[in-house]
């Protein structure tokens, strides 16, 4: 059992979740978890170290002693920023590369679980509702077309003066969709209990107001 309240979104790269879930945590007043960054802070790791991502006990290790906290919007790993550093795409390969393997996602387990916590929490990833947090009170499925998909976060990464190629874009995202989809260990994939919302063609508002509303609806 789970001790505090906890909202599970779900959904492939780029279906806006984190976005979302920070709007709706701030609504709420609740914490935040967002899980890829643990995976990306893993494989920002790997790419300090040199590590290859089938060196799966070192990572592993690593992993069961991270000092992560999420605040205001920002990341920060050993009391350092690394809010930007871990939002590159060349991490987020490498990211979904080092997920498939059981003990890394093992050891990341205990760590995700600690985040639910008074007055309750908001959490991100692909396995929130089928693995960390299976007694999730709302459990949302979030998706949208991989064309939106690449196009939102084409916007995001020219923001940050990044740019790069749509058509690639839309090419590693359906890639990194497979990986996530396909892999043996927590694919990703709705819970049986998850409300599906696609947000193609959605504001930003209206899906937070859709979670928002959904959860006072089963709060009171
Ligand atoms: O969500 P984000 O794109 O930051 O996640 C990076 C990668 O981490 C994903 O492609 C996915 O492979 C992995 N991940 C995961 N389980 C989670 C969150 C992220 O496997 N709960």
């Amino acid at each position: 059992m789970i001790s505090s309240p906890v909202i599970a979104i779900d959904g492939p790269s780029g279906s806006g979740k984190g976005t979302i879930s920070a709007l709706v945590a701030e609504k709420l007043g609740f914490n935040t978890l967002d899980s890829g960054a643990l995976y990306r802070i893993l494989a920002l790791f790997c790419q300090k170290r040199g590590l290859d991502t089938a060196q799966i006990e070192e990572i592993a290790q690593y992993a069961l002693d991270l000092d992560v906290r999420f605040s205001k919007g920002c990341i920060y790993l050993d009391n350092e920023d690394v809010t930007d550093r871990i939002r590159g795409e060349d991490v987020g390969a490498i990211a979904s590369e080092i997920a498939v393997h059981p003990p890394i996602r093992e050891a990341l387990l205990q760590l995700q679980k600690s985040f639910a916590v008074a007055p309750g929490l908001v959490a991100d990833g692909r396995d929130m509702a089928t693995h960390v947090f299976t007694d999730a009170q709302l459990k949302i499925f979030l998706t949208a077309s991989a064309e939106e998909r690449a196009q939102r976060r084409h916007k995001q990464l020219i923001s940050k003066g990044q740019g790069g190629s749509l058509r690639a874009l839309v090419e590693d995202i359906k890639a990194r969709d497979q990986r996530d989809i396909e892999r043996e260990t927590a694919p990703l994939r709705p819970a049986e209990d998850s409300i599906l919302i696609d947000s193609t063609g959605m504001t930003i508002e209206e899906v937070v107001t859709q979670v928002v509303e959904l959860w006072h609806r089963l709060s009171n």
